[in-house]
């Protein structure tokens, strides 16, 4: 199958998509509308959209109805690089290509464009869905609260900011690996399973997949901060060091990282084995996680 073609088609899709759902820039309170619009529309690869979508198409559903949801995850994703990148957690400058929304607007405004985008991804993921009982979304919807939040992606940024500067183990830097970015990509990959029907070994299967990639997908991050190119990236390299991140690269080196990052992706493939040609774009997402160069 085509990765590229099948990512562009997505990406498409969930771009028009975000651009009817969040409220026009030219809606009051227009400079909130306009900073979240800045860090929102026409940028970032749309991946945990697009794991959402896929995984429904695994499990044989229609993926139409499921956009909203997909939304509210970016939507959740994009607030938390708006927040990431503010002066008091990684003070960077440039985000998809951009300016930061703190860079292009104000910190004030950045905070607040963040905090939008969060409640907004809840109004967006409560939605009706078409065939899914409302106890089945609500489920969903709770569990998305838990995984982006004190337990999850949350929990993982904080655990991250007090792992500066300080030498850290290989568990417990998977732990924050696994909440800041990995919690977030597992609930997108589930939430696919379950409001697309899957039964229920399905679900736990990509649940798994979801994780393993999750995982990977970070330390691919990790890396591409070492060797990326600031213009196929759309942000800086080299900031993790300069702010002694913990990182895979910085605890093991670059090559075992990538075999780290490697294996997660070979556990993330045993997971579909049991799944037909419907999980294709499933497997291939699986190995451009580590073959990406932005
Ligand atoms: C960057 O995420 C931050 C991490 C969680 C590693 P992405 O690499 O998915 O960023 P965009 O959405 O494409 O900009
Ligand atoms: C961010 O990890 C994870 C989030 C939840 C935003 P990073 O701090 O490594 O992400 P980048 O490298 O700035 O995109
Ligand atoms: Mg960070
Ligand atoms: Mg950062
Ligand atoms: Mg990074």
């Amino acid at each position: 199958m085509d990765l590229t073609e099948y990512i562009n088609r997505r990406k498409q899709q969930v771009d028009t998509a975000l651009d009817q759902l969040v409220p026009g820039a030219h809606k009051p309170p227009q400079r909130l509308n306009q900073a979240i619009r800045h860090s929102l529309i026409d940028g970032g690869k749309r991946l945990r959209p697009i794991l959402l979508l896929a995984c429904a198409e695994a499990v044989g559903s229609a993926t139409d109805k499921l956009l909203p949801f997909a939304c509210a995850l970016e939507c959740i994703h994009t607030y938390s690089l708006i927040h990431d990148d503010l002066p008091a957690m990684d003070d960077d400058d440039l985000r998809r290509g951009r300016p930061t929304c703190h860079k292009a607007y104000d910190e004030a405004t950045a905070i607040l464009a963040g905090d939008g985008l969060l409640t907004f991804a809840f109004e967006l993921a409560a939605r009706p869905i078409e065939g899914v009982p409302a106890s089945a979304s609500l489920a969903m919807v709770v569990q998305l609260a838990q995984d982006a939040g004190i337990h999850g992606m949350v929990g993982g940024q904080m655990m991250d900011m007090q792992a500066e500067d300080r030498p850290v183990e290989l568990a417990e830097l998977q732990s924050i690996h696994i909440r800041k970015t990995g919690a977030l990509i597992r609930a997108s990959c589930l939430a696919g399973a379950r409001l697309g029907g899957g039964e229920e070994q399905q679900v736990q299967k990509l649940k798994r997949y979801g994780e393993a990639i999750g995982l990977a997908f970070q330390i691919a991050d990790d890396i591409l901060d070492i060797v990326g190119d600031t213009a196929l990236l759309g942000k800086s390299t080299g900031q993790d060091q300069q702010h002694a991140k913990a990182t895979y690269p910085a605890l093991m080196g670059l090559s075992q990282a990538r075999e780290e990052a490697d294996s997660m992706v070979s556990e993330a493939l045993r997971c579909l084995e049991d799944f037909s040609e419907a999980a294709d774009p499933l497997r291939a997402l699986a190995r451009y996680i580590t073959d990406r160069t932005h």
